[in-house]
């Protein structure tokens, strides 16, 4: 991998930044062994946003390796959270990795999102009183993304988050267009209950440009 060192790159711009970042790190970054595919200034803003909300209920959509799955779970106890944590995947792969921490407070659900049976079943987790958080991580197709802010918009709790990862797509030469910034911008118009919250983009670097949806009523 090739070495990048602050003396010889203070000049290099943002957008220089995040594509090193997505060719030498983003794929490469390990929690607890298992790979988790985060940009470090989103997963400080996630730790803050956890920290405020304390959700009892976090439904991680997309879970790839599984490294986000268990972080998200670690915080909720660290925090001292008596919720549930609820992961979605068509792949088995991070259900088997993840298969040691499974019990009635991490659920991991094989399964495509947007199939009514597995709304369903998550729906079924959600008692009167919780707080619940969602974050979408999964195929950052336009259709698929916009599925699941419908499918799931009713179970956040106002005053919590749909968080919808990766708009980087839309703006940047990678992944898939239109992704899930323009599932973001078309959906947003017709759903009044909830507004982008751009302060939660104060780092400025983020793979979550107008990602950060926080239900308002
Ligand atoms: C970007 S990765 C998830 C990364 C993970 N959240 C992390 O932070 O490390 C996307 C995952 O979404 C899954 N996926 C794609 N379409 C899906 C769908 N319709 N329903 C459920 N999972 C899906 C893929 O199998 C893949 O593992």
């Amino acid at each position: 991998m090739e070495k990048k060192f602050l003396e010889d790159n203070l000049s290099i711009t943002v957008r220089e930044w995040m594509y090193y970042h997505q060719k030498n790190i983003h794929f490469n970054q390990k929690y607890r062994g298992l790979n988790m595919i985060k940009n470090p200034f989103d997963l400080i803003v996630y730790e803050e946003m956890l920290w405020e909300l304390k959700p009892t209920v976090i439904i991680e959509i997309g879970n790839a390796f599984g490294g986000f799955s268990l972080w998200l779970y670690d915080r909720m106890k660290l925090i001292g959270i008596d919720g549930k944590f609820i992961t979605i995947d068509l792949a088995s792969s991070a259900d088997i990795s993840l298969s040691r921490f499974k019990s009635d407070r991490f659920i991991s659900i094989v399964g495509d999102c947007n199939n009514p049976m597995t709304v369903d079943i998550v729906k079924s987790y959600i008692g009167q009183g919780d707080t619940v958080l969602i974050i979408e991580d999964s195929a950052h197709t336009f259709d698929n993304t916009f599925k699941a802010l419908e499918n799931y918009k009713d179970i956040v709790t106002v005053g919590s988050y749909f968080i919808i990862e990766d708009g980087i797509c839309d703006l940047l030469d990678l992944g898939i267009k239109p992704g899930p910034m323009s599932a973001v911008e078309r959906w947003i118009s017709g759903n009044p209950n909830y507004k982008i919250d751009r302060d939660r983009e104060r780092y400025i670097i983020t793979y979550n440009p107008k990602g950060y949806l926080k239900r308002i009523k």
